[in-house]
């Protein structure tokens, strides 16, 4: 990093602008939108500039420049449209140790100033390092896609609430702030005027200081789907889940780039399930959930996937609910449709396939058949999960049920990270498709005339690298 970020307080302070055109006047704004005390060195002002002059809000020399202009200042901007001026403004002010920035001139700016996302007094600075300001716009573009323009709002009235809020026990009023300040609330606080928003605040901490009386706050489960394995395919509620999370469930395979998008203080516990440890069957897990939601945290249950697809989140819910938890589900891109995409499959497709069914190859020692010959076929798409070891039995099955041995049939294994192949064969291919899926990693069967068309449409990793040097 070669630039140190900081936010300057300015109130009052002067700084020195030498120019007094349309750069300078870029500079001058936001300079008095943060109290500054401008000093303007130069022979003419604009419009805009003039204007602040003549209504007593910065100071101006027309006099010719001299170092000694700079003395006193915090900050020197050098904005006029004369390099050698500028140079000469560089030097003084690296003489006097006054911090400068000539415009437009990155070998001459002891600091650069950031691009912002403005939502007073939440600011947002982006830099790339004088790299490439475009670029530093466009990511500026992106977050304020992200942010409410109520958010300002938001957070004035939160800072007025604070000492209020300052009775709470430093971990208790930190754990208020986390649960009151989500997107939601955000968003429907954002769209009110300042007393509205204020009344909401202290309604929140006063339900929050009598339940203090009553004992140690509730927390609560929020059962979050992490997805097939990307930590860009998060939701943003997920993101949000994780950062406010105290405790972290976690399955063995969710990879670390997810997990990083956590909070740094929050408490991460594996409960991938390997046999002996309890905490790491599905009871031990449930336990630890109300265990720890009783002891008034926010406990992130993060699932790869969908937690409702084949992720037992069903049964968390339900242990929950008997324990008087309260919950949240957060969905997450399960591994049918990620595989799907990133292998190019479309699950349907109106000349393939008009259904899909979701199955597991698992089944439940004594556990009844499915119904093979109406899952699968030539107008339909079937995606098997936990699959790959019984592929042998599943190929019989299929082939018994009267299905034809041609049908098209994709194993995606580690679908959607960078480990991902695709194996592209048919149902009497099952078996040899398993085979060749690396030991350890995950795989999907996708079966049906869609999985043909993942050999024309893959867009991603080695399939569709071979694909195009073919
Ligand atoms: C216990 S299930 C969990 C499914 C998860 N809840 C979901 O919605 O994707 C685990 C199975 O999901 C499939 N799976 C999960 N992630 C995968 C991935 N990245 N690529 C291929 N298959 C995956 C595999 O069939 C694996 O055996």
């Amino acid at each position: 990093m070669r630039y140190f970020p900081v936010f300057m307080d300015l109130q009052n302070q002067v700084v020195a602008v030498i120019g007094g055109g349309a750069v300078a006047e870029r500079k001058i704004r936001l300079l008095l939108k943060a109290g500054a005390r401008v000093r303007v060195v130069a022979r003419e002002l604009n419009e805009q500039v003039a204007a602040w002059q003549q209504a007593g809000q910065l100071d101006w020399s027309s006099a010719e420049y001299t170092g000694g202009q700079l003395d006193g200042a915090r900050l020197v901007f050098a904005a006029s449209d004369d390099a050698g001026l500028n140079r000469q403004v560089y030097a003084d002010a690296e003489s006097r140790h006054i911090p400068v920035n000539v415009v437009d001139d990155r070998e001459h700016c002891r600091f650069i100033t950031p691009a912002i996302v403005d939502r007073d007094p939440v600011t947002v600075a982006i830099s790339s390092g004088g790299e490439s300001p475009v670029l530093a716009r466009r990511v500026r573009g992106w977050i304020e896609r992200l942010l409410p323009t109520g958010l300002g709002a938001v957070a004035s009235a939160a800072g007025r609430l604070r000492d209020a809020a300052a009775v709470l026990p430093l971990e208790r009023r930190r754990q208020f702030w986390d649960r009151l300040l989500n997107r939601a609330t955000i968003d429907e606080l954002a769209r009110k005027d300042d007393a509205a928003i204020d009344a909401a605040l202290r309604g929140a901490l006063n339900s929050e200081l009598l339940a203090d009386t009553a004992g140690t706050p509730a927390g609560r489960v929020i059962l979050v789907g992490a997805g097939p394995g990307r930590a860009d395919l998060l939701t943003i509620r997920a993101q949000q889940a994780l950062g406010q999370a105290d405790v972290i469930l976690h399955d063995r395979l969710v990879p670390a780039d997810i997990l990083e998008v956590a909070r740094r203080d929050a408490e991460f516990i594996d409960v991938g399930k390997r046999a002996g440890n309890h905490h790491e069957t599905q009871a031990g897990i449930h336990e630890l959930m109300v265990e720890h939601a009783r002891r008034g945290r926010v406990v992130v249950r993060l699932k790869g996937g969908d937690p409702f697809v084949f992720g037992r989140g069903g049964e968390e819910l339900e242990h929950l609910r008997a324990h008087d938890i309260d919950y949240e589900v957060v969905p997450g891109v399960t591994a049918a449709t990620a595989c799907a995409a990133f292998a190019g499959i479309p699950l349907t497709h109106r000349e393939h396939s008009q259904a899909l069914t979701l199955i597991t190859g698992h089944t439940q020692p004594g556990g009844k058949d499915p119904a093979w010959a109406e899952l699968a076929g030539e107008d339909r798409t079937l995606a098997i999960y936990m699959g790959v070891k019984q592929a042998a039995t599943l190929r019989d099955k299929l082939l018994d049920a009267g299905l034809a041995p041609e049908l098209p049939v994709a194993l995606v294994t580690d679908g959607a990270r960078d480990s991902q192949q695709v194996f592209h064969g048919s149902i009497r291919h099952l078996p040899a498709l398993a085979a060749r899926a690396p030991s350890g990693a995950p795989g999907l069967f996708i079966i049906g005339r869609v999985a043909r068309l993942g050999e024309e449409l893959a867009w991603f990793g080695q399939a569709a690298e071979a694909q195009r040097a073919a």
